[in-house]
């Protein structure tokens, strides 16, 4: 069946070139490596022909709207549904799609509370097909893998990627091939990888190794590369920003608030950001701020030590393993975007990643420790004065609670921070904990647990 509003009046397909964001050159191809072959900086997709075409905001925005109301794939998907800003597909039974996007805008009163600002909101992007944002950008750049004619797609990754890409790849009739940091990832996550029939291998290294590693590979063998280094990922990500403006009926927050790793999502928000608001769809860019772990927090001291001129690597260290990323391959990208949109970028600690995680989970929206640096970080903001309490914030939630199972426990059971340097901090969290109890199978066990409970 096809869409009654699958085309809008005065919208076109969007014809794309790659553009180097270090010396602006324009090209049609790109090389495996997704790098200018003059500069080596990373690539962007661009659509040179968007300003001067007819894209009519209004139009756009009903366009999309209807889409809502259509049962085809391509219209169902939460990516695809914002085709007309993204590489054009030669027909639309081409993409590959899980129905990815359509994600929740959630109020969360009581972290509005405890930050002191009123109007808080979170995406929760953890409830994509795979369970985290990188279905966005893996729907769009799976397809174009398949499109240009790799058999083979791969990636390093410390898992939401790999298992993205894996089911994307198996959906669309490819073999993918992960490499991931040996025992440094959740099993939950590898778990998604090898049931969706991807070759995993775990290197010996950490995130930043892997990744090494297959910018050689990409080189030397057939595959295609599905790290966001690669442009077709962040042009699909770009529409978590796009469905939020709509589901905020493109009234722009005052913030945007990201986690920050290998830096990939924050740059695609930023870029949808832009192309917004050049194109008329919004009237002012929000502020889109990034937060790190203290531990991986190679752009705040590339920032702070360097003015953003040159990358500060760091080795990763964090409990939030997503982000355990040292050396962030999209690092100019977000520099860029913090300059054009005037956000900040920050850094929490374990202890502090660990009670937003809680705080977030105590609103009944479970979330992955990565994710929670989007809490912990707007703390930080509304204290250094950054966002100030009348103002609108909206956290992207980037995974799902189930991620993550064995740090949900470790932090309920007490047992997160034993042997690390958090130990003694660790222990002001405890009015937090939930423990599971261990009950003999009778009434009064039960009943008595029920009446300590509601005095606590
Ligand atoms: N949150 C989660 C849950 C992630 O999985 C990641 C990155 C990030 C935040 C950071 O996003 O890299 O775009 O800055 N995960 C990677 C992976 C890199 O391999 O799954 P980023």
């Amino acid at each position: 069946m096809s869409s009654p509003s699958s085309s809008g009046p005065g919208v076109r397909p969007a014809a794309y070139r790659f553009r180097c964001i270090g010396c602006g050159d324009l090209s049609e191809t790109a090389s495996q490596n997704f790098r200018c072959p003059q500069c080596k900086d990373l690539l962007e997709i661009t659509y040179p022909q968007a300003k001067e075409s007819s894209f009519d905001p209004t139009k756009l925005k009903s366009t999309w709207r209807n889409r809502r109301l259509s049962s085809t794939p391509i219209d169902q998907s939460g990516v695809w549904r914002f085709r007309d800003l993204l590489p054009a597909l030669p027909s639309e039974g081409q993409a590959i799609t899980l129905r990815e996007g359509n994600t929740p805008l959630y109020e969360l009163p009581q972290c509005a509370r405890i930050t002191g600002v009123p109007r808080l909101l979170a995406k929760h992007q953890g409830l994509n097909p795979t369970g985290s944002f990188k279905d966005a950008g893996m729907t769009v750049a799976a397809t174009f893998a398949r499109l240009a004619g790799f058999r083979w797609v791969a990636c390093a990754s410390t898992g939401n990627t790999s298992a993205s890409m894996a089911a994307y790849a198996a959906r669309g009739g490819l073999r993918s091939l992960v490499l991931v940091p040996d025992g440094r990832i959740s099993w939950s996550k590898l778990s998604q990888a090898l049931d969706y029939g991807a070759v995993t291998c775990q290197l010996r290294t950490d995130f930043d190794g892997c990744l090494r590693l297959l910018q050689e590979l990409v080189l030397r063998a057939p595959v295609y590369q599905l790290n966001s280094i690669n442009p077709f990922r962040l042009e699909g990500q770009k529409t978590l920003a796009l469905e939020l403006l709509e589901q905020l009926d493109w009234q722009p927050p005052d913030h945007i608030i990201v986690p920050g790793g290998n830096l990939g999502n924050s740059s695609a928000i930023g870029k949808a950001l832009v192309e917004m608001r050049d194109l008329g769809l919004i009237s002012r860019l929000p502020k889109l701020s990034i937060i790190q772990a203290e531990g991986a927090n190679a752009l705040v001291r590339t920032l702070r030590e360097a003015a953003g001129k040159r990358l500060i690597s760091v080795q990763a260290e964090t409990q939030a393993t997503a982000v355990r990323i040292g050396n962030p391959a999209s690092w100019k990208k977000a520099v860029q975007v913090l300059q054009a949109t005037g956000g900040a970028c920050e850094q929490v600690s374990e202890i502090e990643i660990a009670q937003a995680k809680a705080e977030i989970g105590a609103e009944g929206i479970g979330c992955e420790p990565a994710s929670a640096v989007t809490l912990a970080g707007l703390k930080k903001l509304v204290k250094l004065g950054l966002v100030k309490r009348e103002e609108s914030v909206v956290l992207i939630l980037t995974g799902n609670l189930l991620k993550d199972p064995d740090f949900t426990l470790g932090f309920h059971r007490g047992d997160l921070f034993t042997g690390t340097p958090d130990e003694t901090a660790g222990a002001r969290l405890n009015p937090l904990r939930r423990p599971p109890v261990v009950l003999d199978a009778t009434l009064d066990a039960v009943l008595g647990t029920l009446e300590q409970s509601e005095k606590s």
